[in-house]
C-alpha cells in the first residue's frame, strides 16, 4: 500500500505520517508545498527522512499558483460574502492537484490530508481529488483516528519519538494558514466574535494606525486583465504578489476580521491579512472601469458571487466554474493598460488609469457643447418612456388611497 500525504513538517501532519505508517501498514510519499507561506522547508525534508521516507518531494509551487489559480480568480474580483478574498480557499485545488498528479505517477493508493472534519478544506481537498482521478481513496485521518485532545496528540508524539517544539507543547493559541495571497487566523482567541482580535494575532500587516504617515503611490500595469509590472518594471506572477505584499503590510492594507458561513454548517470567525491581493482588488476594478462596457461589466459583477462560492465550497474543477471562467476570460481581452494607486494606513486608493483600449471618451463626457453622438434632446423621450410605468403605479396607488 502507498499513500501520498500532504506534509507540512509540522507536529500535526507528522503524527500523522507515524499514524498512517502504522495504521494503514503503508508507504508513504511526502509532498511539501511552497505556496509562499515563508516558512524553512528543508526541515520537512530532514524529519520525513526521520520517519525512513524514501520519496520525499518538496516542491516550489509559487508561480504556477499565483499564474494559474490566483490570476485568474481576481480576474473574476471575487469575493466570497462580499469580503473574503479566499487566500485559502484557491490554494487547496493546487495542492491537492499535485497529490493526485504524485499518486498517479507513483501508482499510489490513496492520498492524505491534515484537514479536520469540521471545516472547508476537507470538502476542497476531496472534491478536487474527485475530479482530476475518480477512483483514487482519500484519506482524511483528523476524522478517522481516535487523538481527539492535544494531550491525546502530544502522548502520540512523545510515544512515536516526534520531536515537539517548545512552543507547540502548551495550546496553540490559535491556527494560522499562510501563502502567498493571504494569512488566516481562526479558533481558539478567536472563537469569540464578541471579542476584538488581540494585537498579537496579524502577521504580516502593521497596524494601520502604525503605518507611515507618507503615502506611497504605484503604478500596475495590466495585460488582458492580469498584472504584470509594478512602477514601470516587469515581474513574474509570484514576484508581484510578492512585491504588493510587502507594499501592503507595510501600509496596513487589507486586514480583515470576518465571521463567514462555512459549506459545512457552521460559522465561523478569522482574521484575514491580504496586503497584497486588496490593493490588486482595487486597481483590477480601476483598469476595467475604463476598458470594460457597462453589459459586460454588470453580467459579471452579477455572476461573481457565484464564481466566488463555488471556488469558496471546492468547486475550481467542475464544470460551471470552467463555463464561468471562460466567460470572464472574455471579458478581459481589452483590460490592458496601468493604474495608479496610492497606498495610506490601511487604505489602497485609485487615483489615476489609463489604457490604449479605453472606451472612456472624452468628446462624451466633457460639459461642453459638441458631442456628436450624443444629443440633449433624446434625454427628454429616454425619461419620458422610462418613467412612464412609474407615472402609472403612483396614480394607481393614489387611488388606492395611499
Ligand atoms: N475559513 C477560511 C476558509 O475556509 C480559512 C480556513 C483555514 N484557516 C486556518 N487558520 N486554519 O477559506
Ligand atoms: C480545518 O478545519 O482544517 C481548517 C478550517 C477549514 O477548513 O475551514
Amino acid at each position: 500500500k502507498k499513500i501520498v500525504l500532504a506534509y507540512s513538517g509540522g507536529l500535526d501532519t507528522s503524527i500523522m505520517l507515524k499514524w498512517l505508517q502504522e495504521h494503514y501498514q503503508a508507504e508513504i510519499v511526502t509532498f511539501t508545498a511552497d505556496l509562499g507561506q515563508g516558512e524553512e522547508l528543508e526541515p520537512a525534508r530532514k524529519k520525513a527522512e526521520m520517519f525512513g521516507i524514501k520519496d520525499i518531494r518538496i516542491v516550489d509551487l509559487r508561480e504556477e499558483f499565483v499564474r494559474d489559480f490566483v490570476f485568474p480568480m481576481f480576474r473574476a474580483n471575487a469575493l466570497y460574502e462580499g469580503q473574503y478574498l479566499l487566500g485559502t480557499s484557491i490554494a487547496r485545488p493546487v495542492i491537492a492537484k499535485h497529490l493526485v498528479d504524485i499518486a498517479r505517477e507513483t501508482g499510489a493508493d490513496a492520498i492524505a490530508h491534515g484537514a479536520t472534519g469540521k471545516g472547508n478544506d476537507q470538502v476542497r481537498f476531496e472534491l478536487t481529488a474527485n475530479a482530476l482521478m475518480p477512483g483514487l481513496k482519500v484519506i482524511a485521518p483528523w476524522r478517522e483516528w481516535d487523538l481527539r485532545s492535544r494531550t491525546a496528540l502530544l502522548s502520540y508524539a512523545e510515544q512515536n519519538q516526534i520531536p515537539i517544539a517548545k512552543d507547540k507543547r502548551g495550546e496553540a493559541p490559535f491556527s494560522v494558514d499562510a501563502n502567498l495571497l493571504h494569512t488566516s487566523s481562526e479558533g481558539m482567541v478567536l472563537e469569540d466574535p464578541a471579542v476584538p482580535f488581540p494585537d498579537y494575532v496579524p502577521q504580516r500587516t502593521v497596524d494601520p494606525e502604525k503605518a507611515p504617515d507618507q503615502p506611497e503611490i504605484i503604478t500596475i500595469g495590466f495585460e488582458k486583465g492580469d498584472p504584470v509590472s509594478i512602477n514601470g518594471e516587469k515581474l513574474s506572477p509570484a514576484a508581484l504578489l510578492t512585491k504588493l505584499n510587502e507594499l501592503g503590510g507595510k501600509h496596513g492594507i487589507g486586514r480583515l476580521d470576518l465571521v463567514e458561513n462555512r459549506f459545512v454548517g457552521m460559522k465561523s470567525r478569522g482574521l484575514y491579512e491580504t496586503p497584497g491581493g486588496t490593493i490588486l482588488l482595487a486597481a483590477h476594478r480601476g483598469i476595467e472601469s475604463i476598458t470594460l462596457d457597462r453589459g459586460e461589466a454588470h453580467l459579471k459583477d452579477e455572476l461573481m458571487p457565484k464564481y466566488a462560492e463555488l471556488i469558496y465550497n471546492g468547486f475550481w474543477y467542475s464544470p460551471e466554474r470552467e463555463m464561468l471562467q471562460a466567460l470572464i476570460d472574455k471579458s478581459q481581452q481589452y483590460v490592458t493598460g496601468e493604474v495608479t494607486v496610492k497606498l495610506y494606513k490601511g487604505s489602497a486608493n485609485v487615483t489615476a488609469r489609463t489604457s490604449p483600449y479605453s472606451l472612456y471618451s472624452m468628446d462624451l463626457v466633457t460639459f461642453e457643447e459638441g458631442a456628436v453622438a450624443y444629443d440633449h434632446h433624446d434625454a427628454e423621450g429616454f425619461i419620458r418612456l422610462n418613467g412612464l410605468r412609474l407615472k402609472t403605479w403612483a396614480a394607481r396607488n393614489g387611488k388606492a388611497g395611499r
